[in-house]
């Protein structure tokens, strides 16, 4: 039986994947949350890993506020560049594979079309860059390393660094009848964490190291994904659309940062369902489903 440990585990993705890897049953799964294990910190890192010897290492912590990231270069290139670093160079002495979280903020969103993995990165913003040189220091450190971008992702346990996910964000706002501006030049592919988390456990089963997307599929900017939450929560609430100049975030966003994967067909995985189906899968599981939502 391997050993799985899944750093940043009482997060969004973390949380689904731990839970998913103990359901499946096939491994030892440790899950080390900020109170076990603070990446930035080499002691830190040395100590918590050298206690628990993974086979497989998960690092799904991150500093993942994008505006407050600009604010804060330091903190963000310190946790997910610098931090990545050392997780990695503590697997590389333990022989792990080492598994790195990253985003679709590594593009600049100017291709028109779907990023596949083989695209060069040109991210935007500070968080972005430090994702991207996160990745790169992985892959420098730790000779057996899979780097997995996903996207926009929302789950139960909503972001813990961003004060929940973006559907509960839209539906708290219609339940309060709040305006609900929407930036609508900005297209992403949301992406339900448990499907992250299922499509993960499928490329550890494989072995797959490299670079791989994985997001629920299709795309849609954040006023369509505002939209087609109200329509399937069954809310009585119209988003309103606004650029976003107008909407005016301190950091710069990718225009078109969807994904895709060249990498899953061949490795007979499959593409993650479309992300209208997973939001009906979300909606069910936090009992909100509608007629149309069902
Ligand atoms: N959320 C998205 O839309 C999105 C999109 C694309 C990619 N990603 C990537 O997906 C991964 C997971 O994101 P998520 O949405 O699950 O974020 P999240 O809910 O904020 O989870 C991140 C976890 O990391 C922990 N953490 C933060 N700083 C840490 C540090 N210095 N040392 C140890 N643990 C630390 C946090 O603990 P505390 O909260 O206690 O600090 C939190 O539990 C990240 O790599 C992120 O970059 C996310």
């Amino acid at each position: 039986m391997s050993t799985v440990a899944v750093i940043g585990s009482a997060g969004q993705l973390g949380s689904d994947l731990v839970a998913l890897l103990r359901e499946s049953g096939r491994d030892k799964v440790v899950a080390l949350s900020h109170r076990d294990i603070e990446v930035a910190n080499p002691r830190s890192v040395r100590s918590a890993l050298g206690a628990v010897r993974p086979d497989i290492l998960i690092n799904c912590a991150a500093f993942v506020r994008v505006d407050d990231c600009e604010d804060q270069p330091e903190t963000a290139f310190l946790v997910n560049a610098v931090g990545a670093l050392y997780v990695a160079q503590a697997c590389r002495e333990s022989n792990a594979l080492c598994v790195y979280i990253s985003t679709d903020y590594v593009f600049d969103g100017q291709k028109g079309t779907s990023y596949t993995e083989e695209d060069c990165p040109h991210p935007i913003n500070v968080y972005g860059a430090s994702k991207l040189a996160g990745e790169h220091l992985v892959r420098q450190a730790c000779p057996r390393s899979l780097v997995v971008r996903t996207a926009s992702l929302f789950g139960v346990t909503g972001a813990r660094g961003k004060d929940g996910n973006f559907i509960e964000a839209i539906i708290a706002k219609a339940q309060r009848a709040d305006p609900i501006r929407v930036v609508d030049d900005i297209r992403t592919s949301p992406t339900y964490s448990r499907d992250a988390a299922a499509g993960l456990e499928a490329l550890l089963r494989q072995e797959t190291t490299g670079v791989v997307h994985l997001t629920n599929s299709g795309a849609c900017t954040w006023y369509e994904f505002a939209r087609t939450i109200l329509d399937y929560a069954g809310a009585d609430a119209t988003p309103q659309a606004v650029s976003s100049r107008e909407y005016g975030a301190r950091a710069r966003r990718p225009a078109d940062s969807t994904l895709v994967s060249a990498r899953l067909p061949p490795l007979h995985i499959n593409r993650l369902r479309p992300w209208q189906e997973a939001l009906k899968a979300y909606l069910i599981e936090t009992g909100r489903a509608t007629r149309k939502g069902h």
